[in-house]
């Protein structure tokens, strides 16, 4: 397995979650299909993979611009950052070259974005929270 799911990923709120998750999947499963000889649907997962990902950045930005979170720009700009490389990173896939080192780049993102930026912003969507349950009290 690519990348096993681990807690530590969750930053509270169900929709996002649950479309981290869809992503492990899909990086794990197109890991699985590269190494498994499936290379005829590896691009279907890796398209599938890309729009999920740009539906969710959607989501989060959404969410990020509606509660006036300070860090929008710079996490927006990261998202932007990786759609641009899915682009590059798809075709290098679909030309069948170096897929693994691919895979890799793109488990690497999804760690460190996941591992920072949406960690920051799991601590601010805590924070609101404790806010509202105090002024509720
Ligand atoms: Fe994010």
């Amino acid at each position: 397995m690519l990348i096993p799911w681990n807690d530590a990923f969750i930053v509270g709120v169900p929709e996002i979650d649950g479309q981290h998750r869809e992503l492990v999947d899909l990086l794990n499963r197109l890991h699985t299909e590269s190494q498994d000889g499936h290379h005829e649907i590896a691009p279907a997962t890796f398209e599938r993979l890309e729009e999920h990902a740009m539906l969710h950045f959607k989501v989060e930005e959404t969410l990020m611009k509606m509660l006036g979170y300070a860090e929008y720009d710079s996490h927006r700009q990261d998202h932007g950052e990786l759609l641009a490389q899915l682009k590059i990173l798809r075709q290098q896939f679909a030309d069948g070259a170096q897929r693994q080192q691919v895979i890799g780049r793109l488990r690497d993102w999804f760690l460190g974005h996941i591992g920072q930026r949406d960690v920051e912003l799991a601590s601010f969507l805590d924070a609101l929270s404790a806010q509202a349950a105090a002024c509720q009290a």
